[in-house]
């Protein structure tokens, strides 16, 4: 899938001593694919690098460093992309990697009320690329998969302290079900638990 989105561009020019700042708009194309595994170097050092930018100033060093540890190599992601149980979609711009999504069958928490329940288990863009729709495409492609392999209810469990994500969630119709913990190194920590139909009416 080839997705459109315009990146907001300023240039500073300088013209007989004058600054010009000029807004341009530069269209993009975005893929939303499925991981290989030929990707999971490249997708376990995205996943490492987006973990660290999101929490590594909330929590301590070694607790950072125990989780990467645990869930970051190349083949620890080519286990994933490999694992039947799970989808992994990457975001390219060109050749370049700017966010990820994966899918995850199995359990789920008791607070998700469903037949054929799945998870989004992570879900991170780049810093740089925020706010300009990678998200939602990811999600969006996330959500059609889910209704290809008939789940009932998409739940996922996010860090109480993790306002952006909270909203975007919302955004997309999940609801607060409940709580669960994560332990992230030493630290165990409340998750709040998310859910909502993966056909909405
Ligand atoms: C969470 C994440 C995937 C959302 O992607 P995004 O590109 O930032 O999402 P969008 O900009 O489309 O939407 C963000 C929504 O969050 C809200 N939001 C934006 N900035 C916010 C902020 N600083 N604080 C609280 N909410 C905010 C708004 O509701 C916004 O929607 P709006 O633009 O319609 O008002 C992305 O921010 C990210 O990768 N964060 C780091 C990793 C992460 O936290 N992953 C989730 C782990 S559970």
């Amino acid at each position: 899938m080839t997705i459109r989105r315009s990146r907001d561009l300023y240039v500073v020019l300088s013209v007989c001593g004058l600054i010009h700042v000029r807004y341009l708009k530069e269209v993009l194309l975005l893929t939303v694919r499925k991981a290989t595994i030929s990707d999971a170097k490249q997708l376990s050092q995205l996943a490492e690098q987006t973990f660290r930018d999101t929490f590594a100033a909330m929590n301590t060093v070694e607790d950072m460093e125990l989780h990467c540890q645990n869930s970051y190599s190349e083949n620890i992601q080519a286990s994933e992309i490999s694992n039947p149980n799970m989808v992994t979609f990457l975001s390219e711009d060109e050749d370049r990697l700017v966010g990820f999504a994966q899918l995850r069958w199995g359990e789920s928490p008791s607070c998700v009320l469903a037949q054929s329940p799945a998870e989004i288990q992570r879900l991170y863009i780049v810093k740089d690329w925020h706010g300009k729709g990678i998200a939602q495409d990811l999600m969006k492609a996330c959500l059609e998969e889910l209704k290809g392999q008939r789940a009932d209810v998409v739940w996922l469990g996010v860090w109480e302290r993790n306002p952006r994500a909270i909203s975007f969630y919302k955004k997309f119709g999940f609801v607060e079900v409940g709580e669960h913990v994560f332990p992230l190194g030493s630290d165990p920590q409340r998750d709040i638990v998310m859910a909502r139909p993966v056909i909405s009416s």
